[in-house]
C-alpha cells in the first residue's frame, strides 16, 4: 500500500472493471479514491507526500515526534499499538520507539498481505523484543483481533480519515471500537479546515504530481479494463467546496469524447467531469463530534504551531 493512506491495491481485475463500470454510468460520474493505488499510484502518491505544497505528511511527523514522549496516558504499560492500514508501519515506528518502550506488541491490519510481511520483516530486525502481528483484512469492518492483552490503543495517521464521507469516518470508528473491545485508546490524525489559499496547492502541486496521479486512474483502467481512454483528453482539476467542507478531485474532459470500457460505450461531453476523490477538511469541534457518533470521547487534541493539523487522542467507553 501507498503507506501513509489506508487505501490498498489489492483490487482484482473484476473488482475494477465492476467499480469503473458502475461509476461511470452514474451521473455525475465518479470513481472510487481506492482505485487509485496500483503500484504507480503508490509511487505517485509517495511523490506527493514530498512535494512542497503537500503539507500534511510532513506536519503529522514533526507533530508526532513531539507528542510521543507525552501521548500516552498514566499507566499505559505493556500496551497494544493497532495501526489501522498500517503496511508501512514508518508512523508507528515514532511511538514505536518511545525511550520508556509502552507498547509491547503492534497489530497492523490492512489487505496488502505482501507488504505486511515485509514490514513484519523490517520490524524484526529492528524491534527484536516488540511482537509484531500483522492481521489481513479489510479495517473498514469489525474483525475479531487476537487476544493479545490491553490496554490497546487504535492508530489511524495521515488523515485518512478525511478520504471517508462523513458518515463512513464514523462507521470506521464505531467499527473500530468494537475491534479493539472495551476501554480501548485511539490516535487519530487528520488535516484541519484551513484557507483554500493553503489547501488548493496541496492538491495542485506545481512539479504535476498529483496530476499525474490523478491521471494514473485512466492509464490503470485501460490496462485493467480494456478502457481506451486519451490521456490528453482529460484533466486533472483539484477545487474546494466550501459548503461540504473538502478539497474535491475531479478528471475533466477537455471534449466531447467516447470511451469505450468492457465494451461498453461511455460518451463524455466537453466540460464533463469524472468525480474521483474527497479529502475532508473539517474542524476540530466536527471531527470530535464525528468520534462521538463513533463510541469515542476527545481526550486530548495536540495540532502543530499553525493549526493546520491535529492528532486526536480519543477514548472509547
Ligand atoms: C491519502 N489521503 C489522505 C490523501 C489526501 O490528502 O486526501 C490522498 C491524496 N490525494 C491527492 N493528494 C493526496
Amino acid at each position: 500500500m501507498p503507506n501513509d493512506t489506508g487505501f490498498v491495491p489489492h483490487d482484482t481485475r473484476a473488482d475494477v472493471v465492476d467499480a469503473a463500470i458502475s461509476g461511470l454510468s452514474a451521473s455525475p460520474k465518479t470513481l472510487p479514491p481506492t482505485l487509485f493505488y496500483d503500484a504507480e499510484g503508490c509511487r505517485l502518491f509517495y511523490e506527493i507526500t514530498r512535494q512542497p505544497e503537500y503539507y500534511l505528511t510532513r506536519t503529522e511527523t514533526v507533530l508526532l515526534r513531539s507528542i510521543a514522549p507525552t501521548l500516552v496516558p498514566d499507566g499505559f504499560g505493556d500496551a497494544v499499538l493497532v495501526e489501522f492500514g498500517g503496511s508501512d508501519e514508518s508512523k508507528a515506528r515514532i511511538l514505536l520507539d518511545r525511550p520508556d518502550t509502552s507498547f509491547q506488541t503492534y497489530v497492523s491490519i490492512d489487505v496488502a498481505e505482501v507488504a505486511l510481511r515485509a514490514m513484519r520483516d523490517r520490524l524484526e530486525v529492528s524491534h527484536p523484543g516488540l511482537t509484531v502481528v500483522p492481521v489481513v483484512a479489510d479495517f473498514m469492518q469489525p474483525l475479531q483481533l487476537p487476544a493479545l492483552g490491553s490496554p490497546r490503543m487504535g492508530f489511524f495517521p495521515g488523515s485518512t480519515i478525511g478520504n471517508l464521507d462523513p458518515a463512513a469516518a464514523t462507521r470506521f470508528l464505531a467499527a473500530a471500537r468494537v475491534s479493539l473491545g472495551a476501554d480501548a485508546w485511539f490516535l487519530l490524525g487528520a488535516d484541519l479546515r484551513k484557507s483554500p489559499r493553503v489547501l488548493l496547492p496541496a492538491y495542485n502541486d506545481a512539479a504535476g504530481v498529483t496530476a499525474a496521479f490523478n491521471l494514473n486512474l485512466l492509464r490503470r483502467l485501460n490496462r485493467e479494463a480494456a478502457a481506451d481512454f486519451k490521456l490528453d483528453g482529460f484533466r486533472h482539476e483539484a477545487i474546494w467546496n466550501d459548503r461540504d467542507s473538502r478539497i474535491e478531485m475531479h478528471l475533466v474532459s477537455d471534449r466531447e469524447q467516447s470511451v469505450c470500457l468492457a465494451g461498453r460505450r461511455i460518451d463524455f461531453f466537453e466540460g464533463e467531469s469524472i468525480h474521483t476523490e474527497n479529502s475532508y477538511k473539517h474542524t476540530e469541534q466536527r471531527l470530535v463530534a464525528i468520534a462521538r457518533d463513533g463510541g469515542w470521547e476527545a481526550q486530548r487534541v495536540w495540532k502543530d504551531p499553525a493549526g493546520w493539523f491535529g492528532i486526536f487522542l480519543l477514548r472509547g467507553g
